[in-house]
């Protein structure tokens, strides 16, 4: 490849719980291409606000964990999930939260957080191609992108996903709970005034609801190879 030349991205952007992070790893695997979960940044950025007691709705405060914060994603020493440390602790655990994602939902609504992650966020693209995974990757961050999906799945599924995810985690939630934080946090990222959850223009919509995980990675290696 031309040093030229851009790798090629795959964007795959959409709800939480429509099974993005389980796919994009999978199609990354599959193409042996590098993955940004971007959700994890603005996760990782409300994690450090909440770690030194700022209040989440400070702007400023919130803006200067996310341009002073140092991530770096690890493949795990025992073959499982990808470790993620943040300010050199390792977050993982915490990062997975739906407390973490609420943080995240709403820190991700302030511009100046968003602005003070696009170079991280374009440096994850290096040959021989990248997945990102997110809410604006084929909107905002990787326009050009040759490959863009937008994934969703029906808010009744997807808190079904998330709630048998956490129970094999051992941690106490309820369905009904469960589904009113997706569509409360849909709500919030789709109303947003700054890189609002949307599909891309020329992204092709794939809708998992009643699909298998094997299923949704073979459409969007099918987008890829198109
Ligand atoms: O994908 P996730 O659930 O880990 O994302 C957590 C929150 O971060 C999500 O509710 C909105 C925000 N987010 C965003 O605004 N833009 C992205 N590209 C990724 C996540």
């Amino acid at each position: 490849m031309s040093p030229n030349v851009p790798a090629p991205v795959v964007t795959i952007d959409g709800p939480s719980g429509s099974g993005k992070g389980t796919v994009s790893r999978l199609v990354a695997d599959h193409l042996g291409w590098h993955l940004l979960d971007s959700g994890a940044l603005y996760r990782a950025v409300g994690y450090v606000a909440g770690a030194e007691g700022l209040d989440l709705s400070d702007a400023d405060a919130a803006t200067r964990c996310a341009q002073t914060m140092k991530i770096r994603f690890m493949a795990s020493p025992d073959g499982g999930d990808t470790r993620v440390l943040v300010n050199g602790h390792d977050a993982t655990d915490e990062l997975r939260t739906e407390t973490a994602g609420a943080a995240a939902s709403a820190i991700a609504s302030i511009p100046s957080v968003r602005q003070a992650l696009v170079e991280l966020q374009l440096g994850f693209r290096k040959a021989p191609g990248l997945v990102a995974d997110g809410r604006d990757m084929g909107t905002v961050i990787f326009p050009d992108a040759p490959f863009k999906v937008f994934l969703t799945a029906s808010a009744a599924e997807r808190a079904q996903r998330r709630y048998k995810q956490l129970k094999g985690k051992g941690l106490s939630v309820t369905l009904d709970g469960l589904r009113r934080e997706i569509e409360a946090r849909d709500a919030r990222d789709a109303s947003r005034t700054v890189a609002p959850l949307k599909p891309a223009a020329d992204a092709v919509l794939v809708d998992s609801t009643g699909m298998s995980i094997a299923d949704v990675v073979a459409k969007v290696l099918a987008v890829v190879q198109r």
